[in-house]
């Protein structure tokens, strides 16, 4: 008789190969050009809950069929701030070259979390990259939540904090005018397919915790993004033209590294619709 934890089943569709325990993996065995029957693409939906961010390469898609691959997973989300490509509503230019000055995504973030409902996840394809350098860093917020202590886990037990994507984007986008949405979030949430709880703040939107002095949320805030970004909770991605990064937004933290200045690198990025607000997860539950 075989005692102790059940071996998870094997893919028989795919391939996935982990990068870290926590974080990441590769999959292989799936053309991305053609459609997608259902038994690999149930084990694509595994691979993604299973590791955060799942990598394909040598996915040579046109625009459209990176849209439809997006679409596969839900409706398309429109980025509230950034300038689509012209004729694709949903489609934003990720571009870096001699005259840039920084790159977006260089703060550690969650995409647009600023919004009620966050995007679910984002599907970034990479055309072209610099010879050395402009790899993707994610973190897993299950791995960070995990590993806290259990008085600061009970510290943040019930609290919300503001996410604000007018400051957020003020700063990034320039125009002092504009104003774009904001939202409060649970600080610990409940990711809504693994059930797994996890942190949910993060430096580029995330301005204040409610219910404490403006200094003793700062200092939360400040040491959890610190504890966020230990490389222990991290995976990084080195890409080729036609890589293909697609994370869950919902449990998982990025950070472009713009190292390369003054090469060139450039792709296209679509974000998937969330489907719920993140839900508020008690300590106790
Ligand atoms: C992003 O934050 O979506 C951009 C990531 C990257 O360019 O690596």
């Amino acid at each position: 008789m075989t005692l102790g934890i059940a071996e998870p089943a094997a893919y028989q569709h795919i391939t996935v190969e982990k990068l870290t325990p926590h974080i990441g993996a590769e999959i292989g065995g799936v053309d991305l050009t053609a459609p997608i029957p259902e038994a690999a693409m149930a084990e694509l939906r595994r691979a993604f809950t299973e590791n955060g961010v799942i990598f394909f390469r040598d996915q040579d898609l046109t625009i459209d069929q990176h849209l439809d691959f997006g679409r596969q997973w839900g409706e398309l989300f429109q980025h509230p701030a950034s300038t689509p490509v012209e004729g694709y509503r949903e489609l934003v230019r990720i571009k870096a070259d001699e005259t840039s000055k920084g790159v977006a995504g260089e703060a550690w973030h969650t995409d647009t979390s600023c919004e009620e409902t966050p995007p679910l996840g984002s599907i970034l394809r990479m055309l072209e990259v610099p010879p050395a350098g402009g790899d993707t860093l994610f973190a897993s917020m299950y791995a960070a939540y995990e590993a806290l202590s259990p008085e600061v886990k009970q510290l943040l037990d019930g609290k919300t904090a503001h996410h604000s994507g007018t400051i957020a984007y003020r700063g990034f986008y320039g125009d002092k005018t504009k104003v774009y949405p904001d939202a409060d979030h649970p600080v610990v949430t409940v990711h809504p397919e693994s059930g797994r709880k996890l942190l949910f703040v993060n430096r580029f939107y995330t301005t204040h915790i409610h219910g404490l002095p403006e200094a003793e949320s700062r200092a939360i805030l400040d040491m959890l993004f610190r504890h966020i970004e230990q490389p222990e909770f991290q995976c990084r991605f080195r890409w080729k033209p036609h890589s293909i990064a697609f994370w869950d937004n919902r449990c998982t933290q990025h950070k472009a590294i713009f190292d390369y200045y003054p090469q060139r690198r450039f792709g296209y990025r679509i974000q998937v619709k969330g489907t719920a607000a993140p839900a508020l997860a008690r300590l106790a539950a």
